[in-house]
């Protein structure tokens, strides 16, 4: 039976060849179906590749010589000569190296290849692509890839290919100026971010087919346009420049880009008021001026008419609203990082179409207007660090999902219509509203980030809350007036990334099912009245990294569990002022993994934080309080101070040599100072006063010379304090209350020379003091405004697993995310 079906097929398979090939004569030719297999298995398939992509799929993978070519997913052939005309290979999961013996370059007929969004790093682009595929009208490579062209091959590329039409070549390191000689057909200059330097050749404005020239994101290519109306000025749809290196002032001749619809002269240095010539783009539709020094009032205007998209982020333009008066058409407006003031327009009633509305950081003031709870079709709302003051509205839109309303005068209680089913990210903290948590905010299905912090909300925590939809990763419920017990349950399968209950009147026990959180980064529940023992269980949970449990009635000694995997990767854990009692919890403190390595992968500070939360907690260092600060990943904290710990110091904390804090005073410690604590090279502060600590200063922590804070105060030390290096930078106060201590600063004398500290080298020190590891700057910019920005689209993409590479995101990176994000998502 199986046999003949065989047979049968293959006669089958057969004769239908037969049919084919005598009835299509222009079947792909052998040679360019051999080509193609060649190429397609040079590389392997991998949806990591094509990661960047919307949607993907491995088009190479049922290639095969079995079937036409001209019939493969991506292959296009001439209908009347059968050769291959057009690769289409984009997002294709391809991953691998191009050879400059690829077979690819036989195919010398081709006019589109689209080769973009691909892993191909790491390969050079042959000059063969040049001289082989000259007649290619179209050709696409860009991806985010880390693909370089070189200075030579795309000069020999513009110059041979004569037909060309498209050139795609974003995030291809090209590293050249642009030569002039090019074809006269281009009608799409793609070349964002390919580190191009050099004047651009005033040519391509008079190219009379060019639609679209994007040469955002490379600052070292000096742009200046044309003074005379531009040949281009007909066909001009796109213009793309942001971060190029432009100075001066917008031309007269601009006036001409009547067809232009999209403008982004963001990061240009522009400067002034909004140039005149724009207000002539009749067309426009999206205007992206940002980032600029732009000042003056935005002027009623009707003119932009047709303006779906306006982005005048940061810049220092001043006045009201009043011009949203006038443009109905309006779908997203970015105003934030302005001076803007009220008052604001009271009868705004278009804007029936706005989904994005952000104007944080301005200077806007007075109620919250009211033409801003009616827009229909609100989705995202930042109004973050103005001064409004008054109530919150019941909002009439049903789709917001985005609400930030942070550091404002708000008052009042939280209206339940904002608690609607699209929100899943919410930021009221730093306001002055009041009123109990509803517990309706446990339906929110959606909500990935509930920050209700610093307000003036009391009550008791909504028993529901640890049971709200696994979506939710932080909670943030700091610094108001909540009391009671932290009376929820945390459920199974719970996405919290963080809980900060910090600052609250809360009783009561640790609630055991925080060992349901699995992902639990940050828990922060410092500065209440939770009366327990030591919670050894949160040790299991494998991503902790910060516990903070200061200034609770916690109590008792902490016992060891005989488990080493606790702990691992505590960076910060902070248990002053408690009841602990007992000997310094000596297994713990072994356990501590992370703090057993110094962080010196990268040179550029990183932040913990996820892409919705940058996550703060109080931290003591250097004898000062921050609250709410930002956390370096490489910022290690241990503070067991104001307890009853007694007993002596484990010589083992010198194995914690990422440490750069360590407290340990208040307490009833005894024995000597470990002389292991040498190896804590990077330590920055170290607080051992106030306890029964005797015998020397270990002359080895004269080595530690990131040391800035040295308090030994208060103890029994005897004998010469360690000379040179950072001890000759501290004070009488380092060591008071130590009746045996000899040697500089104190006034006994040790014998030998002691070392007088030269002004040079407290210059020095106070240099070191400016770049501290926790800056107030850095907290105050990197929260708040800047992350708002097109969170729904985020959301979108994490929901999908999208973009692994979310998942560090410090400043610079949030900066580049954020553009290539908009650039790629939302920009355009
Ligand atoms: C060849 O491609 C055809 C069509 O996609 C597919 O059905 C067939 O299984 C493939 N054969 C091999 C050997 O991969
Ligand atoms: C191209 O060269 C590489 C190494 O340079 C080799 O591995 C590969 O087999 C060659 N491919 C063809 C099609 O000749
Ligand atoms: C340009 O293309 C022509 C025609 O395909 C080819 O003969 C020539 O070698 C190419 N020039 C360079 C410099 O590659
Ligand atoms: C781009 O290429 C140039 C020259 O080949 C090189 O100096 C530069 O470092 C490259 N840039 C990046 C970001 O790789
Ligand atoms: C541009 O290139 C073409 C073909 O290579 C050549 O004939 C012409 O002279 C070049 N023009 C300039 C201005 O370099
Ligand atoms: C930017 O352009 C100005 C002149 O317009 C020039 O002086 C400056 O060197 C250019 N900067 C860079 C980085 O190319
Ligand atoms: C602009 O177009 C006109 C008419 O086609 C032509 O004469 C002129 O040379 C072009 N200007 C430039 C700078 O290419
Ligand atoms: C631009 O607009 C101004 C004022 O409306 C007008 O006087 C001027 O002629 C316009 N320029 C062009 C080139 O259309
Ligand atoms: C920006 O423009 C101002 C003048 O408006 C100029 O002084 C400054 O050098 C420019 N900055 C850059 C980076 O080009
Ligand atoms: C708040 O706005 C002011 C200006 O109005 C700005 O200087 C400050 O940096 C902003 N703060 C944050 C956290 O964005
Ligand atoms: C916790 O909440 C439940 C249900 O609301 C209630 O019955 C119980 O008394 C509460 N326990 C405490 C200690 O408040
Ligand atoms: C903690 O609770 C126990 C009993 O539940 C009580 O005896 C003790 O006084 C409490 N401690 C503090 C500091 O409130």
């Amino acid at each position: 039976m199986g046999c003949v079906k065989i047979v049968f097929f293959m006669l089958y398979t057969f004769l239908c060849q037969l049919a084919l090939s005598s009835s299509s004569p222009h079947l792909c030719p052998k040679d360019q179906a051999l080509s193609l297999l060649q190429f397609k298995n040079m590389f392997t398939i991998n949806p990591d590749a094509s990661d960047y992509c919307d949607s993907s799929h491995p088009r190479t993978l049922f290639w095969n010589k079995s079937t036409d070519c001209c019939s493969w997913d991506g292959v296009h052939c001439d209908k009347m000569t059968g050769q291959v005309i057009e690769l289409d290979l984009h997002c294709s999961h391809l991953q691998g190296k191009f050879h400059s013996n690829s077979s690819l370059f036989q195919l010398s007929n081709l006019k589109r290849l689209d080769f973009s969004y691909n892993d191909f790093t790491g390969s050079p682009i042959s000059p063969k692509f040049v001289s082989h595929l000259s007649k290619l009208y179209v050709l696409r490579i860009g991806d985010l890839n880390e693909l370089s062209l070189g200075p030579y091959n795309f000069e020999l590329l513009l110059k041979n290919l004569t037909q060309l039409r498209e050139l795609h070549l974003e995030s291809v390191n090209i590293s050249s100026t642009i030569p002039s000689n090019f074809s006269s057909h281009l009608t799409t200059l793609q070349l964002s971010g390919t580190e191009l330097h050099g004047i651009l050749p005033e040519r391509f404005f008079h190219l009379t087919d060019l639609e679209s020239l994007d040469l955002s994101f490379n600052p070292q290519l000096t742009v200046r346009f044309p003074t005379t109306k531009w040949n281009s000025s007909a066909s001009l749809i796109k213009l793309y420049l942001y971060n190029v290196n432009f100075t001066g002032t917008l031309p007269e001749s601009f006036s001409y880009l009547t067809a232009l619809h999209k403008l982004d002269m963001g990061y240009t240095n522009l400067s002034g008021p909004i140039p005149k010539p724009l207000w002539n783009l009749t067309s426009i539709e999206i205007l992206y001026l940002d980032y600029n020094h732009l000042e003056g009032p935005i002027s009623h205007s009707t003119i932009f008419e047709k303006l779906k998209r306006l982005s005048l982020r940061n810049n220092n333009l001043d006045g009201g609203l009043e011009f949203l008066s006038f443009n109905t058409q309006l779908e997203w407006i970015d105003l934030s990082s302005n001076s803007l003031t009220g008052p604001n327009p009271s009868n705004v009633s278009g804007l029936q179409n706005l989904e994005w509305l952000y104007l944080s950081s301005n200077n806007l003031n007075g109620s919250i207007p009211s033409w801003i709870f009616s827009l229909p079709s609100l989705i995202e709302l930042d109004l973050s660090n103005n001064t409004f003051s008054g109530k919150i509205q019941d909002f009439k839109s049903k789709t917001l999902s985005v609400v930030s309303l942070r550091q404002n005068q708000l008052e009042g209680p939280i209206p339940n219509s904002l608690l609607n089913q699209s929100l899943f990210y919410l930021v009221l903290s730093h306001n002055n509203i009041s009123g109990h948590i509803s517990s309706s905010i446990c339906n929110l299905k959606k909500m990935i980030l509930l920050d209700l912090g610093s307000n003036n909300l009391e009550g008791t925590i909504p028993q529901c809350v640890g049971e709200m939809k696994e979506n939710l990763w932080s909670l943030d419920l700091s610094n108001n007036r909540l009391s009671g017990t932290i009376n929820t349950t945390f459920s199974i399968g719970n996405s919290l990334r963080v809980i900060s209950l910090h600052g609250n009147k809360l009783t009561g026990k640790v609630p055991r099912s925080l060992i349901n959180c699995k992902y639990l980064t940050l828990l922060d529940l410092g500065n209440n009245q939770l009366n327990d023992t030591f919670p050894n269980w949160l040790g299991n949970l494998s991503q902790l990294k910060i516990l903070n449990l200061r200034s609770n009635k916690l109590h008792g000694p902490i016992k060891s569990s005989g488990n080493t995997n606790l702990f691992t990767r505590l960076q910060i854990l902070d248990l002053s002022s408690n009841g602990f009692s007992g000997n310094l919890p000596e297994s713990i403190l072994g356990n501590l993994q992370a703090m057993k390595k110094i962080d010196e992968s990268t040179r550029t500070p990183e932040y913990i934080s996820d892409i919705y939360y940058n996550y703060l907690t109080t931290i003591t260092t250097k004898g000062q309080d921050y609250d709410s600060v930002r956390i370096f990943t490489s910022n290690m904290i241990i503070n067991l101070s104001k307890n009853r710990f007694e007993g002596r110091i484990p010589s083992t904390i010198g194995d914690l040599v990422g440490l750069r804090t360590l407290n340990l005073s208040h307490n009833v410690l005894e024995g000597h100072i470990p002389a292991s604590f040498q190896n804590l090279s990077v330590l920055e502060s170290l607080d051992l006063s106030s306890n029964k600590i005797s015998g020397a200063i270990p002359q080895q922590l004269a080595s530690l010379t990131f040391l800035e804070v040295l308090n030994l105060s208060h103890n029994h030390l005897v004998g010469c304090i360690p000379k040179g290096k950072q001890f000759d930078s501290f004070g009488n106060s380092s060591y008071q209350g130590n009746d045996g201590l000899r040697g500089f600063p104190l006034s006994k004398h040790c014998g030998g020379d002691d070392q007088v500290t030269t002004p040079a080298e407290l210059d020095q020190e106070e240099e070191e003091e400016d770049s501290p590891m926790i800056s107030w700057q850095g907290v105050l910019v990197g929260y708040g405004c800047g992350l708002v920005i097109g969170l729904s689209v985020i959301y979108i993409m994490w929901s999908t697993q999208y973009p692994a590479w979310f998942s560090r995101m410090d400043l610079k990176l949030e900066h580049m995310i954020t553009t290539r994000m908009k650039k790629h998502k939302k920009r355009y």
